[in-house]
């Protein structure tokens, strides 16, 4: 079972007014406005909202690779300045170095933090072992199906024992069939380690299977439009959620609000 974070735990991230301007030819656009989101230790929260209503900005700026224009983000007890490695990020496209193996990549970052040695070969086989990778080591990431390449990008990350896992649409370029596979991995690879996971998707069915608390964003400008908590038992296993009268009411209640925006547009 989940377990709720206690009553007086540090969240794991803690946004308060974040706000979001690109400058523009004539005036400032204003992607995000006046963001608040906690997400508790062990949290699976996604951010759902149609295409353009600032995900993936959010997520960046979470992972400190772009400034807020106002507002403070924590993580980890500690404000965000830059990139950390208590925060993993995964992107759409796996982004793996093509000119480096399969256990090269995963190697990558541990390398960087100083492991060596037979720790690091064991800390790699574990990884691939979680994404049920053996035996794959030596291939390079052109010789892998998406699926497979996604797998190794999340190792890559999860190698490095972030807090926080960031994920922005990690699934979208998957085909149905790989992607509920993946889903199923990445919850059980949850269901042991407990991170925070922020998840970035516009798929609802995917929001409402994967996570504790769903966050709709709406458009121009984006701003948390609604929070709802999917209270389904975990873990969660597909064919009976599927059947399951609780799972379809989220999933046509948030698709209605998604529908509802659209329309808006
Ligand atoms: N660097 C940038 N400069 C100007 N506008 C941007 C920039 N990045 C994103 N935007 C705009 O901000 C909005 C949100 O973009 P994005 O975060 O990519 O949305 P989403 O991930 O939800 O599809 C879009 O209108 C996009 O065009
Ligand atoms: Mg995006």
């Amino acid at each position: 079972m989940h377990s709720p974070m206690a009553p007086h735990a540090e969240p794991a991230l803690r946004l308060r007014g974040i706000t979001k301007r690109f400058p523009g030819p004539s005036t400032d656009f204003l992607a995000l406005q006046d963001i608040d989101l906690e997400v508790g230790a062990g949290e699976f929260v996604s951010i759902l909202g149609p295409s353009g209503c600032g995900k993936s900005t959010l997520l960046y700026m979470i992972g400190g690779f772009i400034p807020a224009s106002a507002g403070s983000i924590q993580a980890s007890g500690a404000p965000v300045a830059g990139p950390g490695r208590d925060r993993g990020v995964v992107f759409q496209d796996a982004s793996l170095f093509p000119w480096l193996t399969v256990g090269d990549n995963i190697a990558y970052g541990l390398r960087e933090g100083g492991m060596r040695g037979k720790q690091l070969t064991d800390a790699v086989a574990d990884m691939l072992s979680m994404v049920h990778l053996s035996g794959f080591a030596d291939f390079y990431p052109g010789q892998l199906s998406g699926g497979m390449r996604q797998r190794v990008a999340i190792a890559r990350t999860l190698a490095y024992q972030p807090d926080i896992l960031l994920m922005d649409e990690p699934f979208g370029a998957l085909d149905a069939y790989t992607r509920s596979v993946l889903q199923d991995e990445l919850m059980h690879i949850h269901d042991r380690q407990r991170k925070a996971v922020i998840f970035v998707t516009h798929s609802v069915d995917e929001a409402v299977y994967l996570s504790d608390r769903v966050v709709v964003l709406d458009r121009s400008p984006g701003r948390v439009h609604s929070v709802v908590r999917i209270d389904l038992p975990r873990p969660r296993i597909r064919q009976e959620l599927l059947r399951c009268d609780a799972y379809q009411e989220y999933v046509i209640a948030l698709g209605t609000v998604m529908m509802d925006m659209h329309a808006d547009a």
